[in-house]
């Protein structure tokens, strides 16, 4: 009977106890409101970026796209600062009067400057800047690039680059801040943490290891971009892996681009390891991974396989310039189908109403006003910082009445000056589309102007000069095309008037100062002997008073080397990170530079 009477109280107890426990009420966030409130047509669409020229306001609007690119060069017409904030808004104003009623997030290469936008400051690239070792530059200088992207109504940055290159032979070696890790970490994170105090979206990429690919001889053209890496995790771990964890953990930064390139011959854009196990959960990045442009169609199978990898490797958002319509159409079957599930869209989709929620698009972006004085200054300022003195005999600093004979194919060219992603995605040769820079020829002509003093770029007037500046350049290059099987300084990617430049100097039985601009160490070994001084200028963009303020003794060099200066064009083999590098291959180490 006690047996019984015990059961009948547990009973008791647990009818009552059901009856006084209610289903908790789930409290949705308002984001989790929102996306409950989302068709499958409207999520999809949140996760596409499509490229300006391939779309309407219609398109924007009818598909609900997420997010709209310029490419490199990718401009409206008239490309002005004002034209931009037009076509942006108008955008923005399609997308936010789409069914879902979501903002547009819009993004660019503002890789050193607001470069697709003509007249705008350009800044030195980032292989210069490694030049600096200054966080604090870099960070006012992601916050200037800030102001000029918000002036025109863009909340998203493709950059930094967080490459740790190892074979600066890549087209994109002049994008990377060193072959150091820790350097690459310390200024990337400065450059996202002043680009996103400005409310815009940083992005690091592209994950990863980059700047870690095989040179592939078997390749004629890019046989580094976009290439493969042979490393152990480890390896990967403590040389690439470390500017994306101080940039997700200490830069906040909002978005991670992967990389065309494969790890151990399997392509990052399919890598579920890399980007869902190490970055999403390991590292705890809570933005957006976006693909890069059409990347994702070099994965293997048709393109619903394609779409299908990237998205389940854990891609939040396809940059698919053109094919957006069938991307969009493949991707809607594979959920359906089951091969991507709910939860991984909604997962997509609630990191992307986030950052749209964090970089409050909702409420607008804040206008700015573009200061191109204080840009100038700011400019002028990393370029005197970038510039690394490797040689000087006696000749530097100029004493300003000095008469100088000035030649070369980069004296008076902003193109050559200012490389890669300059106005157009490969950059230009000439002046015409920078007409608020200053050219090297300006600048000396400014100061010998006001101390009595002469400029000649002409051969013949050899005779009257006291000095000879020789300015040699790389042409521009972007991405692969910029991969070269030599680093000479007279052949490859180098200026083919480099050569006879060289030559004639050393006719003229003067002292010689060499300025290289260029995105990177070229092979100097058997000329530097004949020069009196040597200054690696880098692609230093629109303000060359930033070089005049440094040979003339206004401004201390104060830059070093990020990367190390080889003698041979394998460069992959000298590289500070190699260990069984040869130092008979060193014309100079990482860390390199003189001051007066
Ligand atoms: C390019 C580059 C990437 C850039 C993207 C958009 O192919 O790989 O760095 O952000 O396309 O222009």
């Amino acid at each position: 009977m006690i047996i019984a009477k015990k059961w009948l109280i547990v009973g008791l107890l647990s009818l009552s106890l059901m009856s006084c426990k209610k289903t908790p009420e789930i409290i949705l966030t308002p984001l989790e409101e929102k996306l409950a409130s989302m068709s499958l047509d409207e999520k999809l669409g949140q996760m596409i970026q499509a490229e300006r020229y391939a779309v309407t306001t219609a398109t924007i609007n009818e598909l609900n796209l997420g997010s709209i690119l310029s490419g490199g060069g990718s401009h409206p017409t008239p490309n002005t600062v004002e034209a931009w904030l037009a076509l942006t808004t108008k955008m923005n104003n399609a997308a936010k009067n789409g069914s879902a009623g979501l903002p547009l997030i819009y993004g660019v290469d503002a890789v050193h400057g607001h470069n697709n936008v003509e007249g705008l400051v350009l800044f030195p690239h980032n292989s210069a800047l490694g030049a600096t070792h200054d966080e604090e530059l870099l960070e006012r200088i992601g916050k200037a690039v800030g102001v000029q992207l918000r002036a025109t109504g863009i909340s998203w940055n493709f950059a930094p680059c967080l490459a740790v290159v190892q074979d600066i032979r890549w087209g994109r070696a002049y994008e990377g801040f060193s072959e150091e890790p820790n350097l690459v970490a310390s200024l990337g994170s400065a450059y996202i943490k002043g680009l996103q105090s400005e409310g815009i979206m940083a992005t690091a990429k592209h994950y990863l290891a980059d700047g870690g690919t095989d040179f592939d001889s078997s390749k004629n053209s890019y046989p580094i971009d976009q290439g493969n890496v042979s490393l152990t995790e480890a390896e990967i771990r403590a040389l690439h892996l470390v500017p994306y964890i101080k940039a997700i953990q200490d830069a906040k930064v909002k978005s991670i681009m992967v990389s065309f390139s494969s790890i151990n011959n399997q392509k990052m854009h399919g890598s579920t390891y890399w980007i869902t196990t190490i970055l999403k959960e390991e590292l705890k990045f809570d933005g957006i991974v976006i693909s890069d442009w059409e990347a994702i169609h070099q994965l293997p199978g048709s393109l619903i396989y394609q779409v299908s990898s990237a998205i389940n490797a854990g891609v939040d958002m396809l940059m698919e310039p053109n094919k957006y319509k069938d991307v969009l159409a493949v991707m809607k079957r594979a959920v359906e189908n089951g091969t991507i599930k709910m939860e991984r869209i909604d997962d997509a989709v609630m990191r992307i109403l986030k950052v749209k929620d964090d970089l409050k698009l909702s409420t607008g972006l804040a206008s700015a006003t573009i200061d191109m004085e204080n840009d100038k200054a700011l400019a002028r300022e990393a370029v005197a910082k970038s510039q690394v003195l490797l040689k000087n005999e006696g000749v530097l600093p100029l004493a300003k009445n000095t008469d100088i004979l000035l030649i070369g194919p980069g004296i008076d060219n902003v193109g050559y000056q200012a490389g890669g992603w300059s106005f157009s995605w490969q950059g230009e040769k000439g002046n015409e589309h920078f007409p608020n820079a200053t050219t090297l020829l300006e600048a000396f002509t400014a100061i010998a102007q006001a101390n009595g003093a002469h400029i000649y770029t002409q051969l013949k007037d050899a005779s009257k000069a006291d000095v000879v500046v020789m300015v040699l350049t790389e042409n521009p290059y972007a991405e692969g095309i910029g991969d070269t099987k030599t680093l000479s300084l007279t052949s490859g990617l180098a200026h083919p008037d480099n050569a006879e430049t060289i030559r004639q100097a050393k006719l003229i039985k003067k002292p010689i100062v060499t300025l290289l601009m260029s995105g990177r160490p070229l092979i100097v070994e058997d000329e530097i002997e004949y020069w009196d001084a040597f200054v690696m200028s880098w692609l230093f963009g629109t303000e060359a008073q930033g070089v005049t303020d440094v040979l003339y003794g206004d401004v201390n060099f104060s830059g070093t080397l990020s990367f190390t200066w080889p003698k041979i064009s394998e460069a992959n083999t000298t590289s500070s990170m190699n260990p069984d590098r040869n130092a008979d291959d060193i014309q100079f180490e990482i860390g390199s530079g003189l001051t007066y």
